[in-house]
Order: C-alpha cells, then sequence, then structure tokens
C-alpha cells in the first residue's frame, strides 16, 4: 500500500513537471485562449468543475463565461461553443478544420486506435469508410428495401403487447421489447437476420456485451488516466478489462454474423445485405477484415441505442400529453383511413406525427453534445485561438431549448413545427437544431432513425391508448445525463390498452 502511495506521489510530481511544460509551450505560443475558469497547476479546471459535464451544467457555464468558453481537464482542452453561429463555424465552415474525433486510451481499444469510422480522425481513412458504408446503409434504396421490414418488427411489437394481458391493466416496460425491434431493425439491414424473442440467448450476449462497451467507454473511472497521462498506467486493469471485452465482442462479430454471411454469399454470390457490400469490399481489398468488424461495432454502438432513447423519450411524452397523442392518433385514422397501418411512404402525409418526432428530438435529445469534434492542427474560432487537439462540444441540446431562441422552450408542443418553426428540418437547415449534427461528421443514420420512429410511434398510437401506470398521472421523465447520452432515467411502465379500429 506503502508502495502504491510514494508510486502515485512520483507519478503525480513527475505529471507536475510536464505539464508545466506544457502551460510553458502554450504561453510560450502567446495564445488568445477562450474565457473559462481559472484553473488549479496539473488537475486545471477538472476538479472545480468535476467529471459530469452534461449539456444542462454547460448551459449553466456558457450562460457564465459566453458563447464559447475553455476547460482544461488535466493536459486536455475542451472547448464548449452554444450559439447558432459558432456550431455552423465548428460543423460547416471550418467542418474540415474541426471534423477530427477525439481519442483516449479506451477509445483507442474498442477502435483499434481509429480503424473504425465513428471515432476516427478527418482524412483519407474516414473519407473512405464513410464511402463505403454509404450505399449499404444510407441511401434511399436501402429505406425501400427495409421498411417493410420495420413495418413488420413494429406490428409485431404490438401482437405481442396485445398478448400480454398485464399491458393493459398494469402496464409493461414497453422499452424491453423495443429493445429487441431496434436490434432487428439494424441485424436485418446489416446481416438480413433476426432475433425471434427477448429470451434469445444470442441476442441476450449481444446486448450485454454492447452494455458493457458503453460503460466502460463512457465511465469517468478512467478521466485520471486519461487527463493526466503520467497517472495512465494505473489504469492497467481497467484497460485489461477493455482489451477482453474487445477480443470477446469482436469474435461474436465474427463467429456469428460475418462468418454466417461469407457462408452464404459463398454459396448463392448474391448481394443481399449491408454486410455482402462490405465483404465485398475486402474482396476488392479496399478494406480490411479488422475494417469490416470495426463496421459492425460501429452501428452496433451508433444505431440501435440512439433510435431506442428517441422511441422511449417519444412514448413517455406522449403519455404525459394525451391531447397530443388524441392529435396524432386522429391524424393517422384521417388520413389513412380504417384498418391501415402505419407505413414509411405513408409518413410524408401525416405532418402531426413527424411534427411529434421533431419535438421529441427537439426537447429530449439524445445525443445533446453531438459526438465531441476535434481539430489536428491549431485552429481559430471567434477570434480565439484554438490549441491542436481540442475537444470542441457543440452544446447543440441548448441550441434547441435556449428562451433566447425558441418559443416557451420547456414545453412539449410539437405544434412549433406547423406554426413558427415550420420551416426548421432535422437534417439541420437552421443550426438551432442539429439533433443529427450537420456535415461532414452528421449522422448518416438519420434517414433510417427518422422513418423508424415515425413508423413505431405510429403503430402503437394506432393499436393502443398509452397511459400512465395505475396510481400515476404522468410518467417519470428525469433524464440520466451523461457526457455522450441523454437517456430517460427510469424505463416508464406504460398501460397500453388496445384500440380495436
Ligand atoms: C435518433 C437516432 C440517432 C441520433 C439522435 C443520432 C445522432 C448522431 C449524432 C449527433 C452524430 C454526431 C454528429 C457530429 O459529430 O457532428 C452521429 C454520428 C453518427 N451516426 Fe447517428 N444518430 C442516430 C441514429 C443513427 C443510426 C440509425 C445510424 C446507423 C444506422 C447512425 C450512424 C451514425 C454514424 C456512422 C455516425 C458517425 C458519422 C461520422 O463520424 O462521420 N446513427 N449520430
Amino acid at each position: 500500500m506503502d508502495l502504491l502511495l510514494v508510486e502515485k506521489a512520483l507519478l503525480g510530481l513527475f505529471g507536475a513537471a510536464v505539464l508545466a511544460i506544457v502551460v510553458a509551450k502554450l504561453t510560450g505560443k502567446r495564445f488568445r485562449l477562450p474565457p473559462g475558469p481559472t484553473g488549479a497547476p496539473i488537475v486545471g479546471n477538472w476538479l472545480q468543475v468535476g467529471d459530469d459535464l452534461n449539456h444542462r451544467n454547460l448551459m449553466a457555464m456558457a450562460k457564465r463565461f459566453g458563447d464559447i468558453f475553455l476547460l482544461r481537464m488535466g493536459v486536455r482542452n475542451l472547448v464548449v461553443v452554444s450559439s447558432p453561429d459558432l456550431a455552423k463555424e465548428v460543423l460547416h465552415t471550418q467542418g474540415v478544420e474541426f471534423g477530427s474525433r477525439t481519442r483516449n486510451v479506451v477509445f483507442d481499444i474498442f477502435t483499434g486506435k481509429g480503424q473504425d469510422m465513428v471515432f476516427t480522425v478527418y482524412g483519407d481513412h474516414w473519407r473512405k469508410m464513410r464511402r463505403i458504408m454509404t450505399v449499404p446503409f444510407f441511401t434511399n434504396k436501402v429505406v425501400a428495401q427495409n421498411r417493410a421490414g420495420w413495418e413488420e418488427e413494429a406490428r409485431l411489437v404490438v401482437e405481442d403487447v396485445r398478448r400480454d394481458p398485464a399491458a393493459a391493466t398494469d402496464g409493461v416496460v414497453i422499452r424491453r421489447r423495443l429493445q429487441l425491434m431496434m436490434y432487428n431493425d439494424m441485424f436485418r439491414i446489416m446481416f438480413d437476420r433476426r432475433f425471434d424473442s427477448v429470451d434469445d440467448t444470442l441476442f441476450n450476449k449481444l446486448k450485454a456485451f454492447n452494455a458493457e462497451r458503453s460503460r466502460l467507454s463512457q465511465s469517468f473511472e478512467y478521466n485520471y488516466g486519461d487527463f493526466i497521462p503520467v497517472l495512465r498506467p494505473l489504469l492497467r486493469r481497467y484497460l485489461g478489462r477493455c482489451h477482453d471485452l474487445k477480443s470477446r465482442r469482436m469474435k461474436l462479430f465474427e463467429d456469428h454474423f460475418v462468418e454466417e454471411r461469407k457462408k452464404v454469399m459463398a454459396q448463392t454470390g448474391e448481394i443481399r445485405c449491408a454486410m455482402d457490400h462490405i465483404l465485398e469490399a475486402e474482396q476488392k481489398g479496399e478494406i480490411n477484415h479488422d475494417n469490416v468488424l470495426y463496421i459492425v461495432e460501429n452501428i452496433n454502438v451508433a444505431a440501435i441505442e440512439t433510435t431506442l432513447w428517441s422511441i422511449e423519450w417519444g412514448i413517455a411524452e406522449l403519455v404525459n400529453h394525451p391531447e397530443i397523442q388524441a392529435k396524432v392518433r386522429a391524424e393517422i385514422a384521417e388520413v389513412l383511413g380504417a384498418g391501415a397501418t402505419v407505413t414509411e411512404p405513408d409518413l410524408e402525409r401525416l405532418p402531426y406525427l413527424q411534427a411529434v418526432v421533431k419535438e421529441t428530438l427537439r426537447l429530449r435529445m439524445a445525443i445533446p453534445l453531438l459526438v465531441p469534434h476535434m481539430n489536428l492542427n491549431d485552429g481559430k474560432l471567434a477570434g480565439y485561438d484554438i490549441p491542436a487537439e481540442s475537444k470542441i462540444l457543440v452544446n447543440a441540446w441548448f441550441l434547441a431549448n435556449d428562451p433566447k431562441r425558441w418559443l416557451r422552450p420547456d414545453e412539449f408542443r410539437p405544434e412549433r413545427f406547423l406554426e413558427e418553426e415550420k420551416a426548421v428540418e432535422a437534417h439541420g437547415n437552421d443550426f438551432r437544431f442539429v439533433p443529427f449534427g450537420v456535415g461532414r461528421r452528421s449522422c448518416p443514420g438519420i434517414i433510417l432513425a427518422l422513418p423508424i420512429i415515425g413508423i413505431t410511434l405510429g403503430h402503437l398510437v394506432q393499436s393502443f391508448q398509452l397511459l400512465p401506470p395505475p396510481g400515476l398521472d404522468k410518467v417519470d421523465t428525469t433524464e440520466k445525463r451523461g457526457q455522450f447520452s441523454n437517456q430517460i432515467l427510469q424505463h416508464a411502465t406504460v398501460i397500453c390498452k388496445p384500440i380495436h379500429a
């Protein structure tokens, strides 16, 4: 124990020396840095501001320090931007300069030091991966080929909930079943396969691996080694756990999913799903096999839970606003007539349902700070110097919930997107509303996420009256905030009273 303390003290001293050198270098360059709280030696602002830099804490700091401010987290610089103009500058005007992603010891393990697409730096590798992923995942043709599958999955959710007698009386935690639906929506696109039930062993193993991957990479536990690199040796055990999970998870992708597609392709020679396209790119030598597995990794991380959180929030808001729920139901009935269920092509004829989806993404933005951006070289923002390799956070949630820019933003009011904000779209034609980012690093999955959310909410509202559980008049919408996500804290129990058409 004593030895460990001595080791820590020595490492701390060494850290102080390193930091002093870094500070001297920065001062030497005479940077004009953005404003921010005065920091302490070595740790910078870390102990002042804490680990949990969620969108609401950062909004409070923006009110104090302005539209751009700098926090020093040990050796890491964190720049937070909180105005539509600066968001435009980071995401669009200087999209190349600020188009990289930060890396750290844990992300390096899960992405093989940036061999993936989501977390890699801006450059040739990212361009190639994004190009290779576009045709199999992110085109209108993919939507056209898969939308019947999404409609079927939504219908199966409705059937399962209807079969459960408790759903209409005590209520169900509907997220559990919707999670299976989201895995199926994505695994149908990726591997042309689905899981039959929430009890499927492989599904549960996959889900557990993905949850552990998120937990380990989003935890604050390893911040000290990231912020004060000299303490990194103390992370040995933590990083060991990451390595172990990474290899078991990649092996699962390989053995149960990728191998399967290879066999089918060898037999039929047909291209049926996204993985077939990706394997074809590997055969042509455009990417290697590790890249193939990292694409599977990225889709598992980026696509499933984000969409699921948004659906969960949408349901919670519809339960808590019965008048809005009734309006959605009435619109569907009027436009589609009796007996027809919502399909993807119907969505453009259902503006109120679309407004509900947008309002959910605005008030309950799933990735409120976007995926952090980074500048590889020294840069400039709003006249300030931004040192190379700063982590840049765009507080997209604040932009979409700022009372100076929106009418009564804390109300869930879909009507705003049919009235005063009717020109505003989710793909980012207005920098106040960028739930999927904008520009080079924006979310390519928007093309799938919007219809999946619309179809799912549409089916549920058509089929059930969604009500709070017995004894309550609302479901709890407390946020479980984090640096990477904004999820509902308590997965809501919802009474689903069947509506017979
Ligand atoms: C409601 C659901 C979703 C939300 C709110 C969402 C949000 C986001 C955001 C905010 C970013 C980062 C933008 C930036 O850094 O400027 C992002 C990136 C990304 N998303 Fe999504 N996303 C969703 C669904 C999906 C789906 C369904 C997929 C894939 C099928 C997907 C794939 C990706 C990928 C690959 C990136 C990285 C792009 C890059 O770095 O070049 N997302 N997403």
